[in-house]
């Protein structure tokens, strides 16, 4: 079985997926950290995330195998990883990665679940059940927000809201693999709970597979 979750930044899908995964007994893989990954390493190397040499580059130095080591949580580093994500070559090279975990879940799943941007309609086109949850723009700053904070990490509400607006647009307006619902199932989790969104999902998974 192969969950895919799409929505924009902050929207509550990893906290989803991870779920789902737990409860179904799958893999779980957050793509954004793939392309938050490339985006610290062009930066470590002192490049331009925007140009396609650079990013391209790190891309491909990328150990996808290898991503718990580095802090990949900064909106300096998401900021990167948005602008490098609209290169067609960076994101063709992730497919791959992205595919190959899809096609054989690590750990013999019998299956997986996969958070991003494009997963419904790029990665894993024929995925079982697709999801895209989304929340209004400045709940999801509120919570990045916090986050941030109990990570110890320098924030305040009105920058976090001015980079999550400035990603989602980039995200959403950008020539290849933009972010959009498709054909998803849509969940706002603006008003809900945690719980309550997992219980939605779960129900729906339920639903689709009896
Ligand atoms: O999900 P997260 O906020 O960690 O993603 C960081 C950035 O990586 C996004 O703003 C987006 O530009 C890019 N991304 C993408 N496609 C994905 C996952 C992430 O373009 N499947």
């Amino acid at each position: 079985m192969i969950v895919a979750i799409d929505g924009p930044a902050a929207a509550g899908k990893g906290t989803l997926a991870k779920r789902l995964a737990e409860h179904f007994d799958l893999a779980f893989l957050d793509t954004g950290r793939l392309y938050r990954a490339v985006g610290h390493l062009v930066l470590d190397r002192g490049g331009d995330p925007g140009n396609p040499a650079d990013a391209v580059g790190a891309a491909r130095a990328l150990d996808p195998e290898n991503l718990d080591s580095v802090d990949l949580y900064t909106e300096t580093v998401a900021e990167a990883a948005s602008k490098l994500a609209a290169i067609p070559d960076v994101r063709k090279v992730l497919l791959a990665f992205q595919q190959a975990f899809a096609r054989t879940p690590p750990g013999g799943k019998p299956g997986a679940v996969l958070d991003g941007r494009d997963i419904g309609s790029v990665v894993c086109p024929d995925a079982d059940v697709k999801l895209f949850v989304t929340a209004r723009a400045e709940i999801r700053a509120e919570r990045r927000h916090k986050e941030l904070q109990e990570k110890g990490l320098k924030s305040t509400y009105a920058a976090v809201l001015a980079e999550i607006e400035a990603r989602d647009e980039r995200d959403r307006t950008r020539k290849v693999s933009p972010l959009k619902a498709g054909d998803a199932r849509e969940i706002d989790t603006s008003e809900k709970s945690p719980d309550a969104v997992f219980e939605e999902a779960r129900a729906y998974i339920e639903d689709l597979s009896s």
